[in-house]
């Protein structure tokens, strides 16, 4: 069994990549990192809460990280995320409050400590803004050479970007972050748009969860159906909607549902040139030994029906 950490931004594919990890033999998981983007550090923070005790996963701690990104102090929620994934991030449902509480340790230092204790064991897995690998490479940079396997859900690289042509929402909250992590973290694995966005998950799934008759099958349910029809009225793809925080969880321990480039990457951080937060290949680097790799195909039949078998 490998040790993940979560670094999420709960969400409702974060929600997935939760409930994902938790039924995955191959995985124990050893905490949750909150993280603003799709909505505010504390309302992240307390959806984990929520859907852990709903998973039957009570002893897994929260952890809280940033609250905003490290160049700007701008608390705000993108407003296409409420629409996306809810006013309250989980398609505005009521899952019940958890009667748990927030970790007094900052995920910052629960990282780091978790590098030093389980090294190439750990697998770090953010499905939001980068920030939080960023303050805890900049505290203990040792973490870079530590940590076993970094594998992100974020970026696009072949194809458009959904916050702007270039950039992708996870790399676009905090660029400079992103670019951090990128170039320093080893084995890195982007998993991106190019992938995330060919694996769609449609009505007729969430109606097999609902028929299960589960607590978690029927909230699940409502919370998916919330984002497949915000997929449709905003028109990013009337099929479904697109698994992209869980496809990088099962990717982490399953590389076979992927092809990949090597490639030493790098986000532009230069605010005037309008591609900033764009993930790209280091031109400087590409003779380089690489150290990160992004995902540019997906088995994504094997991988959406694999994912309908777990949940
Ligand atoms: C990513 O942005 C967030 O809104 C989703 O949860 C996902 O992690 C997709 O660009
Ligand atoms: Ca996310």
């Amino acid at each position: 069994q490998y040790k993940m950490i979560l670094d999420l931004d709960t969400g409702i594919d974060d929600a997935l990549a939760l409930a994902y990890a938790i039924g995955h033999e191959d995985i124990d998981l050893i905490g949750i990192i909150a993280s603003y983007g799709n909505n505010l550090t504390s309302v992240t923070a307390q959806n984990s809460l929520n859907l852990l005790d709903l998973l039957g996963a009570s002893d897994v701690p929260v952890f809280y990280g940033a609250s905003h990104s490290i160049t700007t102090d701008d608390f705000s929620v993108m407003p296409v995320s409420k629409l996306i994934h809810g006013d309250n991030g989980v398609g505005d449902v009521d899952v019940p409050r958890s009667s748990r509480s927030v970790s007094e340790q900052s995920g910052i230092d629960f990282l780091i400590e978790a590098a030093h204790q389980y090294k190439d064991d750990l697998i770090y897995l953010p499905t939001g803004p980068l920030t939080n690998m960023a303050l805890a490479l900049q505290k203990d940079p040792s973490i870079a050479q530590l940590i076993g396997q970094t594998t992100l859900m974020g970026g696009a690289l072949t194809v458009p970007g959904n916050v702007t042509s270039l950039t992708e929402a996870n790399i676009s909250q905090d660029p400079e972050a992103a670019n951090q992590v990128f170039q320093e973290q080893k084995n890195l694995t982007m998993v991106g748009l190019d992938v995330t966005l060919r694996t769609l998950l449609t009505k007729k799934e969430t109606a097999a969860w609902r028929a299960t008759g589960t607590e978690k099958g029927k909230l699940y349910a409502d919370i998916m159906d919330f984002y497949i029809d915000a997929y449709k009225t905003l028109k990013i793809d009337e099929r479904g909607a697109a698994l992209h925080d869980p496809l990088a969880v099962a990717v982490a321990v399953q590389p076979d549902y992927i092809e990949t480039l090597d490639l030493n990457m790098k986000v532009t951080t230069d605010r005037f040139t309008g591609d900033y937060g764009r993930t790209i290949g280091d031109a400087k680097k590409l003779l380089d030994p690489t150290t990160s790799k992004a995902a540019v195909l997906v088995d994504q039949d094997r991988f959406v029906s694999d994912f309908q078998n777990m949940m």
